[in-house]
């Protein structure tokens, strides 16, 4: 069965609209200013655009998004042999939409408040204008019965705003963050309209089961709605309908990552690594974009005790840690930068000798080689964040260890924990916890690490990125909605925001996987 519809015929001919319709944030090519004055377009390749490239060349699909600059709208273009739509935002729409809504309101709102949400009603504002430009765009590229896939939380009014312009189109939205609990959720003034907004697709796509369960719990506390297992029932003007929410763990290209780690000059380079940096015992390795979620400071006072201690260090284990640079503009961003350098620069300050450094610290994004060769030589890997929707660095870690060697050591609060059992798994809050689970995972035996790396392999090469774009592709274009649960409808809207019927959250806010939690086609086995 074929994951999209088959092309209109009219359409074909005619050339008004794509078939198949990609909405995201960020196109997958970044712009480039040649030395003439003129712009050129690289492919940024990411997951996203890797899953996606063969189904947007099967059906002539486009890809609407911003490229990161602010400035005049692109509008539509060829790179790379895709057909792209560029969308434009003013300098103010960056301050406003880009830095101040999405990531000063809504990321630290749907990361568990770990930095203060500001709101504003000027950014609101931009939010929804941008999100409507969005909507636009995509009703005008979209043919007759397309099928439109709308992602993240950048444009979370899009697909109601499309189903308003387009009642034809199969809408199909994907969180890749956390969607937090109602608690928190709660806190945001515009939380009627973004659930609703939400509502406007067919089928929403989170990365944890968990998350899918706040989701419906928002719609049935913020909107009175009754949901039905996985499905809210929402009334259209053509009568009622059921938009499923359940979920759909993201993944990487795991066959092709394993492959560039099998390269020749991969390797060498990887031995090269560990010989700059003094043939320790152990190399440590973080890799995070720069970001207060990421838990890297959590994970740096850990490794500055284990050398106070004397638990750990040089010559015998250094750590590598690649911070990528991230929102640069936002002061949340800028404040941890300068945390993180003051700390490392004391821990080498207080440990190193000359020609020994305890941490080797990397401001900078890397291509996909370089990557490849850090996670060869790397004997332990730390993905300690305090909140992540997936994490996608401990699924790469995974797929390049193809001799099964390796530690991962991953916080529980990421998506990837509900899939990855043989990480030694951490609470990164407990510092003592993360010190003693570092320590262990550095003296883990070839035998145990084995068994445990050959488990995660198996899940990353099993359930791949492309696997994850089928799967949530064919359940939004398939006959049979996702599995429901056994739960009959549930409670509507608590005016008071008192105790909600449905309580299934913990101390922290958190839901708990419930007996009506979702479980999408694509769900992590525990
Ligand atoms: C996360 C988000 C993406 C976002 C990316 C980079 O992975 O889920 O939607 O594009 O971070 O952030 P940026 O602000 O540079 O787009």
């Amino acid at each position: 069965m074929p994951s999209i519809p088959e092309p209109d015929a009219a359409t074909a001919e005619t050339g008004a609209g794509h078939d198949f319709v990609v909405v995201a944030s960020r196109l997958p090519v970044d712009r480039v200013e040649e030395p003439d004055g003129g712009t050129s377009w690289r492919p940024s390749p990411g997951g996203l655009v890797t899953a996606l490239e063969p189904v947007m060349r099967e059906a002539g699909g486009a890809w609407i998004g911003w490229s990161g600059d602010a400035g005049p709208e692109p509008g539509p273009f060829e790179a790379n042999g895709l057909h792209l739509v560029g969308m434009g935002l003013s300098a103010e729409e960056v301050r406003d939409f880009y830095e101040g809504f999405c990531n000063a309101t809504l990321w630290p709102l749907y990361h568990d408040v770990i930095a203060p949400p500001q709101f504003h009603r000027h950014w609101w504002e931009a939010y929804v204008a941008v999100n409507r430009r969005f909507a636009q765009a995509a009703a005008t590229h979209a043919a007759r019965g397309a099928t439109v896939w709308i992602h993240d939380y950048q444009l979370q009014l899009v697909p109601q705003m499309l189903r308003q312009q387009r009642a034809d189109v199969r809408i199909g939205f994907f969180n890749h963050i956390p969607f937090p609990g109602y608690e928190i959720f709660a806190q945001l003034p515009w939380r009627r309209q973004v659930v609703e907004g939400l509502l406007g697709a067919d089928l929403l796509g989170f990365q944890r089961r968990a998350d899918a369960a706040n989701f419906l719990r928002a719609c049935r506390r913020a909107t009175g709605l009754t949901t039905k297992g996985s499905a809210v029932r929402v009334s259209g003007p053509a009568g009622p309908r059921d938009v499923h929410a359940a979920a759909f763990p993201i993944s990487i290209d795991s066959a092709g990552l394993s492959q560039i780690a099998q390269r020749e000059d991969v390797r060498k380079r990887a031995r090269e690594i560990r010989e700059v940096l003094g043939q320790p015992e152990i190399v440590l390795l973080g890799v995070d974009r720069l970001d207060y979620t990421k838990g890297i400071l959590h994970r740096l006072k850990a490794y500055g005790e284990l050398l106070n201690e004397g638990r750990l260090g040089p010559p015998q284990a250094v750590l590598v840690q690649v911070a990528s640079p991230s929102r640069e503009r936002v002061e949340a961003y800028r404040a941890l930068r300068d945390e993180v350098e003051l700390t490392v620069s004391r821990i080498n300050g207080e440990h190193a000798e000359v020609g020994s450094t305890p941490v080797h610290y990397l401001h900078q994004s890397y291509p996909r080689e370089e990557m490849a060769a850090l996670y060869l030589a790397a004997d332990v890997m730390l993905v300690t964040p305090l909140r992540d929707g997936m994490n996608l660095v401990a699924k790469e870690y995974v797929a390049c260890r193809n001799d099964e060697s390796g530690a991962l050591v991953l916080s529980e609060f990421t998506g990837a924990a509900d899939e990855l059992g043989g990480a030694f798994l951490v609470n990164p809050h407990d510092i003592e916890g993360l010190k003693d689970t570092i320590v262990r995972a550095t003296a883990v035996s070839r035998a145990e690490a084995r068994r445990r790396m050959r488990s995660m392999r198996r899940r990353v090469r099993e359930h791949d990125v492309a696997r994850w774009a089928q799967t949530f592709l064919s359940t939004l274009n398939g006959p049979a909605a996702p599995p429901n649960g056994d739960a009959g409808h549930e409670a509507g809207a608590d005016p008071d925001g008192g105790t909600s019927p449905d309580g299934n959250t913990d101390p922290g806010g958190h839901a708990s996987t419930s007996p009506d939690a979702p479980l999408g086609p694509g769900a992590a086995a525990h």
